[in-house]
Parts: C-alpha cells; sequence; structure tokens
C-alpha cells in the first residue's frame, strides 16, 4: 500500500502545535490549553513513529574496542526561533549532569528505555557563608567562593518511560535537571523553547551538588534544599550527532 502522504505525521503535529504554543507562551491562558494540547500529542509518540530501533542493551560502553564513543547522541528533528526539538539517545549507565535552561520552557518524552529524571529549582539568595572564612564548605570539595554557588531546592526525582507523561520545565520550575539512563539505554524526545543561544543569554551551565542543606527548607513538603556549585561541562560527558531518521518536519 503507498503511504498516504496527505495526512501530517505525529512529530510533524507536535512541531506544529509546538510553534503555535511557544509563539504566544506570555498569553497566560491560551499558552496553557496550547501546552496541554502539545502535551497530549507528546504523550502519543513512540520510538516507532520516528523510525527509531532501541539499540540491544550490550552497547554499554563495556566492549572491548577502545573507541571513545559519545555516552550521548542528539538527532536533531528541527528548530525555529520559537524553540527547538529533537531526540537525545543515552547508552546503558550514562548521565546526563545536572544542567539549566535559562528563561526556557521545555517538555520531554521518552521514547524507549527508562530514565530518572531530578528536577531542582534554584531558590533567591546565597547560602549561607561560614562566618569567619566568608567561603561555602562543600562535603567534597573543601570550601569554594560564595559567588560560585547557589542554593536550589529539588522538587522532584522520578522515573519515566514511554508510557510516561511528559516531563515539563518552565523558566521558573524544575527548570534544572539531572538524567540517568536506568537499565539500559534510554531515548528521549526533547522540545526546548525558545532554543539554546549563547547569544541571547540561554547557554546550557553545569552543576554539581555540593551538600544538602536546611537552610530555606521546606521539609514538611518534602523538599530538598541543597547547595549547587558550578562546573564546566563534565570530562566524560559530551554530545555526539547522529540523523534523524524519521518522518520529514517542515516548519
Ligand atoms: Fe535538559
Amino acid at each position: 500500500m503507498p503511504r498516504d502522504n496527505s495526512k501530517p505525521s505525529l512529530i510533524q503535529k507536535i512541531a506544529t502545535q509546538a510553534q503555535i504554543a511557544f509563539k504566544n507562551c506570555n498569553d497566560g491562558k491560551d499558552f496553557l490549553s496550547n501546552l496541554a494540547e502539545l502535551s497530549a500529542l507528546l504523550g502519543d509518540i513512540r520510538a516507532a513513529d520516528l523510525n527509531i530501533t532501541p539499540p540491544k542493551k550490550k552497547s554499554s560502553g563495556s566492549g572491548t574496542r577502545a573507541r571513545r564513543r559519545a555516552p550521548v547522541t542528539y538527532m536533531h528533528i528541527c528548530e525555529t526561533r520559537t524553540f527547538s526539538m529533537g531526540v537525545f539517545a543515552l547508552r546503558s549507565g550514562v548521565s546526563i549532569p545536572l544542567h539549566d535552561h535559562p528563561g526556557m520552557n521545555g517538555m520531554l518524552k521518552v521514547l524507549y528505555g527508562k530514565v530518572r529524571i531530578r528536577c531542582f529549582d534554584k531558590l533567591d539568595g546565597p547560602p549561607e557563608p561560614d562566618p569567619e572564612s566568608g567561603t561555602v564548605s562543600g562535603a567534597e570539595s573543601g570550601t569554594v567562593p560564595k559567588d560560585a554557588v547557589c542554593l536550589a531546592a529539588l522538587r522532584s526525582s522520578g522515573e519515566f518511560t514511554q508510557q510516561s507523561a511528559p516531563c515539563v520545565l518552565s523558566p521558573s520550575e524544575d527548570n534544572l535537571h539531572q538524567i540517568d539512563a536506568l537499565d539500559g539505554p534510554a531515548a528521549f524526545l526533547d522540545i526546548l523553547a525558545p532554543p539554546y543561544d549563547p547569544d541571547d543569554g540561554r547557554d546550557c551551565h553545569y552543576y554539581r551538588v555540593l551538600r544538602k542543606t536546611s537552610k530555606n527548607g521546606d521539609e514538611k513538603k518534602g523538599d530538598e534544599t541543597v547547595c549547587l556549585l558550578e562546573i564546566p561541562q563534565p570530562e566524560d560527558f559530551w554530545c555526539g550527532s547522529e540523523p534523524y531518521p524519521g518522518p520529514k518536519v517542515t516548519m
């Protein structure tokens, strides 16, 4: 049977809806309903819709060849001034380190495998420095200058599979996250709005959790307050690229 090309693919519908939703993201009520529609479309997407096949679990990097394969690869699908969309594929046992998305919205939908996502919010105000030294002590690194650290609250930690609803972040909520592949390789569809752009103040920063702190922590709500240290991109984490094999998306 020839393919019916008159119907848009699901990934095309997602791209079209992302453009509508995020182009008008300051329009409160419309934004929420457009976002709900986008979330519903994302909830239906599966790896097969993008012609993506999960690799075998043995691709964990424990092979005998000393090739330095990228722990994570990115398949670019499309990008406009409003949003970018692509697929991140994580090898078994890999983590995308804790990082931020300054001033950006995001939606993440697992396509195969299982990931743990830990989301943080940055909190106002600096961590309490040591009164004598003026530095902030970190559990692992001794002391660091106070302007290199910030406070953040752990907002959620959950496991996501292809059955899960999309994980959502906004400029003010759940904006920092760490993503760990659990029990084998994993992949997720990622939408960021607007896209990262270092020239427009939207560069990606990486962080390490220095220590837990009780300051400002709302332990009744289950939030955990931590002290974060901004770090360079970790040496064992980098992102390669591979071609996107799915239906063409036009914007
Ligand atoms: Fe991210």
